[in-house]
């Protein structure tokens, strides 16, 4: 089929009536080959290995995190168990299969009923009967490692033929709910497409698979290059320089955050990268902050009195170790890192007049509920109002 066709196809699907295409692929083996393409490049740390090494200048290439664990094997222990390692998949490689095959999800009008099946090869489809009759609509990719929320998106082409991303208008949660995507409640479908969620392409598309994986390249319909989820090199850089390198002499040359100008401004541009940052959002929420900014932590800690007033001392890692899960913590020991600087008696900081040894957090940067059960800790910390 070709993209010619498939666009005219979908464009009249938006206006038809009666039982119409999505986008026009009528054949399930047309829509598995799409995905095999993607499957191969990630299937192995193999296929990552011959990617990094395939480019044989100086500069540093990627070799995968199955390398450093060789030298660092703790922080690479400790990064498998984080949401950071496990925030991209293929479907096919989960089992989200499982639990959506053989089940329907009424997604509202005028969306309708979406009716799940897999193939019995790993692939998963969503239908529309009402609106596309039998015809599959694939679920490729997950993004979520499980904690929140797992979403499941698919390339496919938009009317004019570019590359459009669905994001899913069905997740999965962490207590094995199947329900709307957080945020897809107030959507209306403006294409064919996004009757099965939510279309982005562009940059807007390139960005959301470039914060949950270290490399990728969008290609028509599938991904090459890719290397799931956010592994060591895709904060610290390339590193078979640094593998060479510390191959070559127990001390290696600085690398990284090792070098003199990694600072507390370079840590807030690394995280902020994703986790966003001011230039992320409007003027107006930043100056109004709603509930909706509690996601993106750099923001709040941005405009909190401990960042503004601690000399650049404070940062993300003052609080997290970027390579532990929060899961693996315990949320009290969160106090000790706020008592490094607010001790009862040290003249430097005040202590809290309220109750200086515990809870800080529950009052200074509490949980906030967003949609469908989602929360996150409000990272502006300060006196609040309530
Ligand atoms: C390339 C994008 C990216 C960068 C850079 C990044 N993060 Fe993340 N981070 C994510 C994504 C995506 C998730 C969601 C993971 C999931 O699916 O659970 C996440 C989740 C987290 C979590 C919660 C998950 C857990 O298991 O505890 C913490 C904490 C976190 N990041 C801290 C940081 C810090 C600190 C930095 C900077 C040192 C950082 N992140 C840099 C993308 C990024
Ligand atoms: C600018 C970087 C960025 C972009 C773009 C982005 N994400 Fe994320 N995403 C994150 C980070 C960071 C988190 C972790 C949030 C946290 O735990 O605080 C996350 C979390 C998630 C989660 C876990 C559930 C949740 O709500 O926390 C899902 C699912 C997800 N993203 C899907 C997507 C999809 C689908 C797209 C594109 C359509 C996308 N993201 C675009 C950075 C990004
Ligand atoms: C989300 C970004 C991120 C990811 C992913 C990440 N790191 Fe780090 N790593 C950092 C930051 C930031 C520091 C500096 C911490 C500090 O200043 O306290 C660091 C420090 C280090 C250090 C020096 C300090 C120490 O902990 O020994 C090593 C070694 C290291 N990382 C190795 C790795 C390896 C190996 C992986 C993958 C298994 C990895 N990192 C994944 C952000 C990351
Ligand atoms: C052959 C051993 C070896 C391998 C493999 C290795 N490293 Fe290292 N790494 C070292 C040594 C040695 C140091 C210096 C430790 C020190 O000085 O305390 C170091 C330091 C670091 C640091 C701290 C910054 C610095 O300059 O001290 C980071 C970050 C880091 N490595 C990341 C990685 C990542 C990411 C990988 C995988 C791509 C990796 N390393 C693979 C041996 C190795
Ligand atoms: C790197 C040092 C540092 C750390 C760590 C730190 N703070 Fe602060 N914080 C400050 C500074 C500096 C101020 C300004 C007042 C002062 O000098 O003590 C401040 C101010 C505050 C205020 C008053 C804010 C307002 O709006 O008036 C609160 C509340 C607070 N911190 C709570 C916390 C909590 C809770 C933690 C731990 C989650 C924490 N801080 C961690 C340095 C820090
Ligand atoms: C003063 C301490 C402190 C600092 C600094 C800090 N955090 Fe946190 N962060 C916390 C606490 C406390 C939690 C809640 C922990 C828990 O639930 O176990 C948290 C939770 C998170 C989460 C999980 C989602 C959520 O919001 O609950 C992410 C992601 C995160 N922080 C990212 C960051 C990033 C990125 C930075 C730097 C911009 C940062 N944090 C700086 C204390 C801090
Ligand atoms: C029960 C809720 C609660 C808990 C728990 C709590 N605080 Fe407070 N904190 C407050 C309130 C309310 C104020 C404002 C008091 C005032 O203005 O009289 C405050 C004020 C502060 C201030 C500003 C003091 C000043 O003079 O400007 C700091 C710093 C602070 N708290 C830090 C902490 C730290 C650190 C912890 C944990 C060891 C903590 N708080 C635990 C409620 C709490």
């Amino acid at each position: 089929m070709t993209r010619l066709l498939s666009s005219v196809v979908a464009a009249v699907a938006v206006s038809a009536l009666g039982v119409a295409t999505w986008r026009g692929l009528s054949s399930p083996s047309e829509i598995a080959s799409g995905n095999r393409v993607a499957r191969s490049a990630a299937s192995s740390d193999q296929g990552v290995r011959e990617v990094a090494f395939a480019d044989s200048s100086t500069e540093p290439t990627l070799v995968g995190r199955e390398v450093c664990r060789e030298c660092h094997a703790e922080n690479h222990s400790l990064h498998s168990n984080h949401g950071h390692a496990a925030t991209f998949h293929l479907v096919s490689q989960t089992d989200l299969v499982s639990k959506f095959a053989g089940k329907s999800f009424d997604s509202g009008e005028p969306y309708g009923t979406y009716e799940y099946h897999s193939d019995g090869q790993g692939g998963l489809f969503a239908m529309l009967p009402a609106r596309f009759g039998n015809e599959p609509y694939p679920l490729q990719y997950v993004l979520g490692s499980g904690q929140h929320a797992q979403t499941m998106l698919t390339l496919a082409p938009g009317v004019d033929g570019q590359t459009e991303g669905i994001e899913h208008r069905v997740s999965l949660y962490p207590d094995g709910r199947i329900d709307l995507t957080p945020g897809h409640s107030k959507m209306t479908p403006q294409s064919a497409l996004e009757y099965f969620g939510d279309a982005s392409r562009g940059t807007p598309l390139q960005r959301c698979i470039y914060c949950h994986t270290t490399s990728a390249k969008i290609v028509g319909e599938s991904i090459e290059d890719l290397i799931p989820s956010v592994n060591c090199e895709k904060c610290h850089g390339p590193g078979s320089e640094h593998v060479r390198l510390a191959r070559a002499a127990p001390k290696p040359p600085p690398y990284s955050v090792g070098r003199d100008t990694w600072d507390t401004e370079s840590e807030m541009q690394l995280c902020g990268d994703c986790h966003r940052m001011p230039r992320s959002v409007t003027e107006k929420e930043i100056r109004t902050y709603p509930d909706l900014l509690v996601r993106f932590q750099p923001i709040g800690l941005l405009r909190s009195r401990c960042y503004l007033e601690s000399n650049r001392e404070l940062k993300c890692t003052t609080c997290h170790n970027p390579h532990q899960t929060l899961r693996e913590m315990d949320a009290t020991d969160h106090v000790q890192d706020c008592l490094s600087c607010h001790q009862a008696g040290t003249p430097t900081h005040v202590a809290c007049p309220v109750e200086p040894e515990t809870g800080c957090v529950e009052c200074h940067m509490p949980a906030i509920d967003l949609d469908q059960g989602l929360q996150f800790h409000d990272h502006w910390i300060r006196v609040r109002e309530e």
